[in-house]
C-alpha cells in the first residue's frame, strides 16, 4: 500500500462499511467513482484493503465493466445521441464531424482532456434531433458545420453553457 494520504483516508471512508464479496467489491466501485468521476490507483488499493483481495483484482474488475473510468474525466463529455430519429437526419455525419475535428473517436476524450465524446441513447427529446448532450444540456436540430463549430468551441476552451 503507497504512503497514506488524507485523500487516502477519505477513500478509506467512503467504503469502510463494506466487506469481502463481489456484490460490496461493484458497490466500492461505483463509490468512488461517484465521488471522484473515476477509480483512481490509490483508491484500487484501498478497496483492495478493505476487501482482502490484491490491487490487481480490483484492476481487472474496474477494467472489465465500461461503466467505470480509471483516468479523470473529461471537462466536458459531449454524448452523441445514436437513436434512431437522430440517424435518419444525418446523425452519423454530426458523428463524424465532430470526431474530425476533435481528433477522437466516440469513447474516447481529447489528448488534454479537455472534452469526452461518448455514445448517449434516445432521451425522448426527438423533436430535436439530430442532437448531442453538453453535460446536461441539449444541443439540438444540428447540422454537420453547427456541429463542427460546436466541437471547435468546446476544443477551444469555450465555456459548455454558451456554446
Ligand atoms: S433518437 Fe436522438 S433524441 Fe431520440
Amino acid at each position: 500500500m503507497p504512503l497514506e494520504t488524507e485523500a487516502t483516508a477519505e477513500i478509506r471512508a467512503l467504503v469502510a462499511d463494506l466487506r469481502p464479496d463481489d456484490a460490496d467489491m461493484l458497490e466500492a466501485l461505483h463509490r468512488v467513482q461517484h465521488r471522484y468521476g473515476y477509480v483512481s490507483q490509490e483508491a484500487m488499493y484501498v478497496i483492495a484493503d478493505q476487501l482482502r483481495v490484491t490491487p490487481a483484482h480490483v484492476y481487472g474488475v474496474t477494467t472489465y465493466y465500461s461503466d467505470f473510468r480509471t483516468t479523470p474525466p473529461p471537462e466536458v463529455t459531449v454524448a452523441w445521441c445514436g437513436g434512431p430519429a437522430c440517424r435518419l437526419k444525418n446523425g452519423a455525419g454530426i458523428r463524424d464531424a465532430m470526431q474530425a475535428v476533435l481528433g477522437i473517436e466516440l469513447g474516447e476524450d481529447t489528448a488534454d482532456g479537455r472534452v469526452g465524446l461518448v455514445a448517449g441513447q434516445c432521451n425522448g427529446s426527438c423533436e430535436q434531433a439530430p442532437q448531442v448532450w453538453v453535460g446536461e444540456r441539449v444541443v439540438g436540430r444540428l447540422t454537420a458545420a453547427r456541429a463542427v463549430t460546436l466541437a471547435r468551441a468546446l476544443r477551444d476552451g469555450a465555456d459548455p453553457a454558451s456554446v
